[in-house]
């Protein structure tokens, strides 16, 4: 599988047959390095939750592609009614589903989940996160979330690739990441969520310090990596 970092907490998987995005979160993402390709035959797009810096532009990416959204209930209601004939597969907490590409499961997240109109927030069910095994490899997109205890549940999911955040103040931040990666074990884990924006600035470099030698992979936007070669 091929995992583009399209920056923020956006990402592209590629394998035979599926090209999805992760909280793709485009167009208004000030690091995202623009790529006509990333939108092309997407065929699966994933919603950690209704924050507008992770449903960013699914809508239009999934009129376009005719992609299947795999959002958690609620949010799929607010996308069903905001766009007529969308493809919603909605899934939700703690509940495992094999698609014909892999499996996927939904994790649960301590953060919130609102999905804001322009107008009024919506609410939108509780945050999570996906764990997608295509091939034996198990890859964990965190979404937004604080520390939990429950992440000691994820080292049974032998994940091969973990996503965390560690921006901090709507998030981990770099000690508390470091604790979850402790608690989930990950083979190899990728920093996400942090300088984006003012109010959460990171060091990349002082989080992977602090672990083992090749565990983590700092990935700027735009740059790619294939879990074959990890
Ligand atoms: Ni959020
Ligand atoms: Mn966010």
């Amino acid at each position: 599988m091929k995992v583009k970092f399209l920056g923020h907490a956006a990402f592209r998987l590629e394998s035979d047959n599926f090209k999805a995005l992760i909280d793709p979160f485009l167009k208004h993402n000030p690091l995202y390095i623009d790529d006509p390709t990333d939108t092309e035959g997407i065929t699966h797009i994933f919603i950690t939750h209704g924050h507008n810096d992770h449903v960013g532009d699914s809508i239009e990416i999934a009129k376009k592609c005719g992609s299947i959204i795999i959002c958690n209930a609620e949010i799929g209601n607010i996308l069903s009614s905001k766009s007529k004939g969308l493809n919603i597969h909605s899934m939700h907490i703690g509940g495992t589903y094999d698609f014909p590409f892999g499996r996927v499961k939904m994790t649960h997240s301590i953060h919130g989940s609102s999905y804001f109109d322009g107008e009024k927030s919506i609410y939108a069910g509780t945050p999570g996160g996906f764990l997608i095994t295509i091939n034996g490899f198990t890859l964990f997109h965190a979404g937004d979330t604080a520390l939990t205890y429950d992440f000691k549940l994820l080292e049974r999911e032998n994940i091969d690739l973990a996503i965390l955040p560690i921006g901090g103040n709507y998030t981990m931040d770099i000690n508390d990441a470091l604790i979850a990666v402790d608690f989930i074990k990950p083979k190899h884990v990728v920093p996400i969520h942090y300088n984006t924006f003012k109010l959460i600035q990171a060091d990349p470099l002082e989080f992977t310090s602090q672990l083992p030698k090749n565990m983590a992979i700092i990935l700027s936007s735009g740059e790619s990596i294939d879990s074959t070669k990890l």
